[in-house]
């Protein structure tokens, strides 16, 4: 992968670490895309050390903010010609219902716009970039949400769980995918989806998930999978041979999974690219 360059969201920790490591070592240009500078620069020196590669680099990205979103892909696009893979991985799940700083629904805003208006802002050379490769991190949690995204309370202002906002942010993972897909049809540029597993990282920790469902979270822990394990599929997507031109898929175990009959959905997935475009030109961002 000498040459080439790719981005990972939220790796300065878990599953994004381990992707950032495994493309550092096999010769990508690596930039690690995080909101907490000071992590960040610390990753990245252990990335450099665990991959042997000098060549990676830190970006500021906070996706609870569409000005960071707006000012992190503009950075990109400043310090690199081309761009090969863009992991959009970082993600979380929250106890209590919170609002990003334009006043989106937390886990909408982090899991799915601040990567909607990031992946868009980045299209352009991802396109110009021959066989660019766009892997998002979604889950095998996106099965919860049964009924579908919530047309009529995107934001969860009526009612909200944890887990189901989460599980509907990772559906929205996968019905972006799938439009993201589509609208790159003929062009060299893929779009796929991960389920990394049950993985023992800092997911749901840090006081991120209290209450009964942040006792279960740890309850499972010793069950899970390490995040060097959870990391394959997004590394596979970002970097094989074996799924060169393939698009519009969720993987895994590095293997295609079923999606649910909602992230099937044609419908639910322009619809949803529609009323993300909305959103955030809504609250003052342009899109290309
Ligand atoms: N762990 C699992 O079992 C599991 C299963 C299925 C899917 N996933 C998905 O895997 C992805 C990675 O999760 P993980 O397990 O590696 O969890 P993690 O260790 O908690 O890592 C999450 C990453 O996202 C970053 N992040 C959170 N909010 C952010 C924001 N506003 N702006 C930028 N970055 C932000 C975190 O940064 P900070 O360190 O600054 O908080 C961290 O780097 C997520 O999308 C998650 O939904 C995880």
């Amino acid at each position: 992968m000498q040459g080439s360059v790719a981005v990972v969201t939220g790796a300065n920790s878990g599953i994004g670490w381990e992707t950032a490591a495994a493309l550092a070592t096999l010769g990508a240009t690596t930039v690690l895309a995080c909101r907490d500078r000071t992590k960040a620069e610390a990753a990245a020196v252990s990335v450099r050390d665990a991959s042997g590669s000098p060549d990676v680099h830190v970006a500021d990205l906070d996706l609870a903010d569409l000005a960071s979103v707006e000012a992190c892909a503009a950075d990109l696009l400043e310090r690199f010609d081309r761009l090969d893979i863009l992991v959009n991985n970082a993600g979380g799940i929250w106890s209590e219902r919170r609002t990003t700083v334009q006043g989106f629904e937390q886990t909408f805003g982090v899991n799915h716009l601040g990567p909607f208006l990031l992946t868009v802002r980045l299209l352009d050379r991802l396109r110009a970039t021959a066989g660019a490769r766009i892997v998002n991190v979604s889950s095998f949690a996106h099965h919860a949400a049964v009924g579908g995204m919530r047309w009529d309370d995107l934001q969860a202002e009526r009612h909200y769980t944890p887990f189901g906002a989460y599980s509907r942010s990772k559906l929205a993972n996968l019905l972006f995918t799938r439009e993201l897909a589509v609208r790159l049809e003929g062009t060299s540029v893929t779009a796929n989806a991960a389920h990394p597993g049950p993985v023992r990282s800092g997911f749901g920790m840090d006081g991120d998930l209290g209450g009964i469902a942040g006792w279960g979270n740890r309850l499972v822990r010793p069950f899970e999978i390490t995040a060097k394990a959870g990391a394959a599929t997004s590394v596979y997507l970002a970097a094989s041979p074996e799924v060169q031109g393939r698009s519009g898929g969720y993987y895994a175990r590095s293997r295609p999974a079923r999606m649910s009959v909602q992230a099937r959905s044609e419908a639910a997935a322009a619809r949803l690219w529609a009323a993300s475009e909305a959103l955030v030109t809504g609250a003052g961002f342009g899109l290309p």
